[in-house]
């Protein structure tokens, strides 16, 4: 396997990812770790293209397996070109996303076939797992208040739940990995929780 420790984050989007990336990174490099901080979609030259590819409004066409199938390429470029060279490097890797996103945002979310999003982004990552993920728990109206503005569909807020309710059946089925800590409060408060969620990691 690999040497470094693999953390990823997950969680809505204004939740607090790359804010507590940074605040981590900054600790550990402290603590004389050589750290990474990267994230999903479009962590690649190349991946950023497709990322342009997925979040462009105009392809309401963009079939849903199709869909899937470019966020595992873009994941697959990302684990062979960035993460998996840092992580036998010895670096320890901090990536705003990964697998449970696909899970939670297509599968739970869309309501798409759960079992087949996870085999195509084991074989996408090689069977990558991250040692450890967080994922930043948050009421999903507050959290999208604060990206997209005070009107917010009702269709929107049911999308969301479900995709909350895929990242706390992740945590149910996987607890030693997969650890839920609250997103709200001061930065720092957040930033004790992430450290108190690493414990015992071998940082
Ligand atoms: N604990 C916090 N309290 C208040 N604002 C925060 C907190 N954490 C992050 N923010 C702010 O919220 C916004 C979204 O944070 P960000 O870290 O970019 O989230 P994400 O990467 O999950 O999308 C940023 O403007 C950030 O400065
Ligand atoms: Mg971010």
């Amino acid at each position: 396997m690999h040497k470094g420790l693999f953390i990823t984050l997950e969680g809505v989007d204004g939740v607090g990812k790359t804010t507590q990336a940074l605040l981590l990174k900054e600790h550990l490099e402290k603590q004389g770790h050589q750290v990474l901080h990267t994230f999903e979609p479009g962590g690649t030259r190349l991946g950023s293209q497709m990322r342009a590819l997925l979040l462009n409004p105009e392809h309401k066409d963009l079939h849903s397996v199709a869909e899937i199938l470019l966020y595992a390429a873009d994941r697959a470029q990302h684990v062979y070109e960035v993460v998996r060279p840092a992580l036998a490097a010895g670096k320890t890797v901090i990536c705003e996303r990964f697998v449970d996103s696909s899970v939670a945002y297509q599968g739970y979310g869309l309501g798409l076939d759960i079992e087949g999003i996870k085999q195509v982004n084991h074989w996408a990552t090689g069977g990558l797992i991250p040692d450890l993920t967080i994922y930043f728990d948050a009421d999903p109206a507050e959290s999208l208040v604060k990206t997209k503005g005070d009107r917010i569909e009702q269709r929107t807020l049911d999308y969301y739940a479900k995709v909350k309710e895929g990242f706390l059946a992740i945590a149910h089925a996987e607890p030693q990995r997969f650890k839920v800590i609250s997103a709200q409060g001061t930065r720092e408060e957040v930033a004790s929780r992430v450290l108190e969620a690493l414990e015992g990691r071998g940082q």
